[in-house]
């Protein structure tokens, strides 16, 4: 199969990144175009602006093959691109509704340059009525199946496991209404779908191929599948959640709960794990997306509205397990925090549920204490409460309660006796539920999770 010229929009963030340097890896010549011009030189360099597994050595290897560039001059790339992916951020607006005003600025762009038939794939999320406004922007200037065509293809990257998660995919979704479309796709995702791309990078070193599922559908049907799936973890998690409240009362162990539902196959394993609630760029806006959707279309989202409500309350009952422990009020008292991201394997702080925490604790006059060992605090974020520490047993000194807010698997693997000779008082709140209960409390401390007896 021969490469196509490919043209990623939005391509030095994480969406746009791992699709570029996924598509060049499966053998297409792909230029990357972002208005971040410190990303795109530090791209052109060879350093990834993102923390993710494999990423680096993915930059070097097609960098280096000459299979993608990275450029800040978006004409020329769509002029030389035959196929489009639209990856830039649609993040949510006060009001909760996506803000799409970069896929408008791309589409009168890309209208200017429509003299030879251009596919248009649109990877970032976006809702109904945003995928009109795109094809009339382009229908002033060319007609669709002749001149362009537009399809959703969603993407369903884990941050952390982005990588894996492009080239082995559980499904592909593709919204596409003509029969040109569905053959250009189908030549791009070749390796992927046929599992042959497993075999040359697996993921882990998984070189088992397997054909991959693709679902072929109309174009809202697309956005749907996105919406929904989000919006259905984001569910399962506030269930998971909200069940931990009713075991802590009744002394159970949520794990065992947990446990217990997920090896019913119907059920599974997976995202039910109680904490913080879900954070990150992406689950609360695709509820809240939804929730619009559903407010404008069929009146009435109950249930996804109780999902974000319960959410919004895990963080306030983790930081009351802290303050109680503590004697009621965190004046004059220090806070050690282990995690800054929003959730493990990852340097993402976009709507942290650690760093809301934080910022409450802050609010309540805490002297905070933060080690990540790889996300940082936002030059917005910081305050003369808050010290930040390249060391976790620095962090953790004289301090009254430990707060563990991300599940770092190192955090594990600290020696929690040294910890509380460090300490001031000896408390542990584990909003992740990451450590072993009873060695710490053999130890001498204090300690809560979520939802455990
Ligand atoms: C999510 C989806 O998992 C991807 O499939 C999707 O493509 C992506 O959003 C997107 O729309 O771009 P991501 O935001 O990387 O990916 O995060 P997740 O791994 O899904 O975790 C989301 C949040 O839920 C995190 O804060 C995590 O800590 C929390 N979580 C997850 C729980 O609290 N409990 C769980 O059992 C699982």
């Amino acid at each position: 199969m021969e490469g196509k010229n490919i043209c990623v929009v939005g391509g030095a963030g994480y969406v746009g990144l791992i699709t570029g340097l996924c598509l060049s890896q499966i053998g297409h010549n792909v230029i990357n175009v972002d208005v971040d011009h410190n990303r795109i030189s530090l791209l052109r360099s060879g350093v990834s602006p993102i923390y993710e597994q494999g990423i680096d050595d993915l930059l070097k290897d097609n960098l280096g093959a000459g299979r993608i560039c990275f450029s800040s001059n978006l004409g020329p790339a769509l002029e030389s691109s035959d196929v489009i992916f639209l990856a830039v951020g649609t993040p949510a607006l006060d009001s909760g509704k996506p803000d799409i005003s970069q896929i408008i600025k791309v589409a009168k762009q890309l209208s200017g340059c429509l003299r030879s038939y251009k596919l248009i794939i649109v990877k970032s999320t976006v809702p109904l009525d945003a995928l009109e406004i795109l094809l009339d922007i382009l229908g002033e200037v060319g007609n669709e199946g002749q001149d362009f065509d537009v399809v959703i293809n969603p993407e369903f990257l884990r941050e952390g496991k982005g990588i894996q998660d492009f080239i082995s995919p559980d499904r592909i979704v593709w919204g596409v209404e003509s029969a040109r479309a569905v053959q250009m796709l189908r030549e791009i995702y070749e390796p992927i779908i046929s599992g042959s791309s497993i075999a040359t990078f697996g993921p882990d070193g998984n070189t088992q191929s397997r054909a991959i599922p693709v679902i072929e559908t109309n174009r809202p049907s697309a956005q749907i599948i996105k919406y929904a799936s989000n919006a259905f973890l984001a569910t399962r998690i506030s269930f998971i959640n909200e069940l931990a409240d009713l075991c802590e009362e009744v002394g159970v162990d949520i794990g065992d709960v947990a446990l217990g539902i997920g090896y019913d196959r119907r059920i599974g394993h997976e995202y039910l794990s109680p904490g913080l609630g879900f954070g990150g760029p992406c689950l609360e806006k695709d509820l809240l997306g939804l929730i619009g959707l559903t407010d404008n279309y069929a009146n009435r989202s109950q249930l996804l509205r109780s999902v974000l409500q319960r959410n919004d309350s895990q963080v306030p009952e983790l930081i009351n397990k802290a303050r109680n422990f503590i004697g009621g009020s965190f004046r004059q008292k220090t806070v050690a925090v282990f995690g800054l991201a929003f959730k493990a394997e990852t340097s993402d702080v976009r709507n942290s549920p650690a760093l809301k925490t934080i910022t409450l604790l802050k609010h309540e006059g805490a002297k905070i204490h933060v080690y990540d060992p790889v996300a940082v605090l936002d030059h917005d974020d910081q305050s003369d409460l808050i010290s930040c520490f390249k060391d976790p047993y620095e962090a953790v000194y004289q301090a009254d309660v430990l707060m563990i807010l991300t599940e770092w698997a190192q955090f594990r693997e600290l020696d929690y006796s040294y910890i509380k000779q460090q300490m001031s008082s000896y408390n542990i709140v584990d909003g992740r539920n990451l450590l072993e209960p009873e060695v710490l409390k053999k130890l001498g401390f204090s300690y809560v999770g979520v939802g455990r007896s």
